[in-house]
């Protein structure tokens, strides 16, 4: 690439690849490397800097790749390594950075190390082995409990258990080992090699364990858990930073940290550690005024204490889908809201996603955008129940449908399933149905009509890139219910009360989510010059 900006992580539009859910190349229902790269275009007019992929490696599929088997090649439904090269290459010829999912906390017991470890000690050591307790060693070692429900530890035939943080395919390696930190380094080093710019960090907080895993107990403190959070996570990534700052071109971290409390989060964002973090803060905060304002304050003044840039996402992998969340009732997202669908207003929910598209491009920083956010998707809530992957539907004893619903494959183009995201003569549908009415949502339905969702965000991105804005805001006084704001020429205004309301002082409307002639209507977003 010629002449990079400088730091260009601290202000990049990074979106999101849910690989098994992008585009599929070979016609089996499931995404791959080849369906994204015929994609390309597709982002490049999008106009992002950068994308990051969900895990690609080898993998056995008990997590949806983030249980990996090998952290040197591709999974054969995803592709091969030499075309992850030629991804590489093609993503940078389009002028875009690739960042790809980074696996540390546990890995997959198809790993040829959990392999060995079942044969027995020493190579139990990379892992967290223990006797159990009771009688007869019948008792899980401790009392944690997994992400995905039921008891984080798992017992092998010998009678030792083993832990879990997520499901029973995915044992956590022990970071106290020094193969363990050796071999990360090593496959930082491999990526990097290739050309990858950069790191996704799954569960970043997660790697350390507190010494002699101690019970949580009833009432833990939630900011001193013995399985996250650990002081000596840092040291880590301090080792991982050196790594990638001997490469050229700015490789970097991004971190996948949810921590309950500001100032444990800011931690990893010092300098020589990770680059940046996703704002899960303000992703899970109620689609109102005084929330809204509150966690883009916080989020800044969090992140200016350490000088890292502060990032904005409204939606991922694991979420439900920010246009359903934003048509209910209750606006906030608890991540353990068992997904069992509460009633959303749909044509809410996307006129609050426009405008919060809109919001979140205007904000200083570095935003992600999730495939199928530009296209304004729902989450998918009616999927049968047998065809639920998600290993979180069984581990809560079918309680909790899991995160199917935010992943079901985008529609490109056409009037019927699969909507183009396969090829015409494909062997299988889509991994999980597509709605119908998807027909209308599709990126090629979308990108002839001015007033999309597609649209919308191209525009803004667009904009974003061309408009100089500094990296601070200013707030402006408003009437109650209206939250707004300037950087440099740039004035952003969000109406949150249910009514219209005049605009702010401008020259110019630069774009709105919402047509604004009566001045800017309910739960819509206004860009001005001022
Ligand atoms: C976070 C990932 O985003 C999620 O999809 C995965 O299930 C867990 N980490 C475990 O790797």
């Amino acid at each position: 690439m010629s002449n990079p900006p400088a730091s260009w992580w601290r202000t990049a539009a990074i979106y999101q690849i849910y690989v098994r859910s992008f585009a599929d190349g070979d016609g089996d229902g499931v995404g791959d490397l080849a369906g994204l790269r015929r994609r390309l275009p597709y982002l490049r007019d999008l106009g992002v800097d950068a994308l990051w992929l969900t895990p690609w490696y080898v993998s056995p599929m008990a997590d949806a790749g983030y249980d990996v088997a090998d952290y040197r090649d591709i999974d054969p439904l995803f592709g091969t390594l030499a075309e992850a090269e030629r991804l590489i290459g093609d993503v940078h010829a389009h002028g875009l950075r690739i960042l790809i999912d980074l696996v540390p906390n546990h890995c997959s017991d198809r790993h040829p190390w959990f392999r060995e470890a079942l044969a027995g000690k020493p190579a139990r050591d990379r892992f967290w082995f223990r006797p159990g307790r009771g009688a007869a060693g019948e008792l899980p070692p401790n009392d944690w409990r997994s992400y995905f429900g039921g008891p984080a530890w798992t017992r092998v035939a010998d009678g030792e258990w083993y832990l879990h943080m997520f499901a029973p395919e995915q044992p956590d390696l022990n970071w106290e080992h020094p193969e363990v930190r050796a071999e990360f380094l090593d496959i930082l080093r491999f990526w990097l090699d290739r050309g990858v710019d950069g790191f996704r960090v799954d569960v970043a907080h997660g790697l350390v364990k507190k010494d002699g895993l101690p019970d949580v107990g009833e009432a833990p403190d939630p900011a001193d858990l013995p399985y996250q959070d650990r002081a000596g996570v840092h040291e880590i990534y301090r080792s991982w930073r050196e790594v990638a700052d001997a490469y050229e071109g700015e490789r970097v971290f991004v971190g996948e940290v949810w921590l309950p409390t500001p100032a444990q989060f800011a931690r990893y964002l010092r300098p020589g550690e990770l680059h940046s973090a996703f704002n899960f803060e303000f992703l899970v905060g109620a689609w109102e005024p005084g929330p809204v304002r509150e966690v883009i304050a916080a989020t800044l003044a969090t992140h200016a204490a350490v000088g890292a840039p502060p990032t904005w996402v409204l939606s991922n992998h694991d979420t439900i889908r920010h246009v359903t969340r934003y048509g209910r009732a209750e606006t906030a997202f608890d991540m353990g809201d068992k997904r069992h669908g509460a009633p959303s207003d749909l044509e809410l929910g996307v006129r609050r996603a426009r405008a919060a598209a809109l919001l979140t491009l205007a904000l200083p920083g570095g935003v992600y955008v999730y495939q199928g956010d530009e296209l304004g998707l729902a989450e998918v809530e009616d999927l049968p129940e047998e065809l639920l992957q998600d290993p979180a539907w069984e581990r809560s004893g079918r309680t909790d449908r899991g995160r199917d619903g935010c992943r079901v494959p985008l529609p490109w183009s056409g009037d019927e399933p699969p909507f183009g995201f396969s090829p015409p003569d494909a062997a299988a549908g889509p991994w999980l149905p597509q709605p119908p009415a998807w027909k209308d949502l599709t990126a090629e339905a979308q990108s002839a009509d001015p007033h999309s969702m597609l649209t919308l965000y191209r525009t803004a991105l667009a904009l974003r890139r061309a408009l100089p804005a500094p990296q601070t805001l200013t707030w402006l006084d408003t009437e109650p219910g209206v939250v707004a704001f300037a950087r440099g020429a740039l004035t952003c205004v969000v109406n949150f009360t249910s009514g219209p309301v005049r605009l702010p002082a401008h020259t110019e409307v630069l774009l709105a989510s919402a047509p604004v002639a009566d001045g800017l209507p309910p739960d819509a977003c206004a860009w001005l010059r001022r």
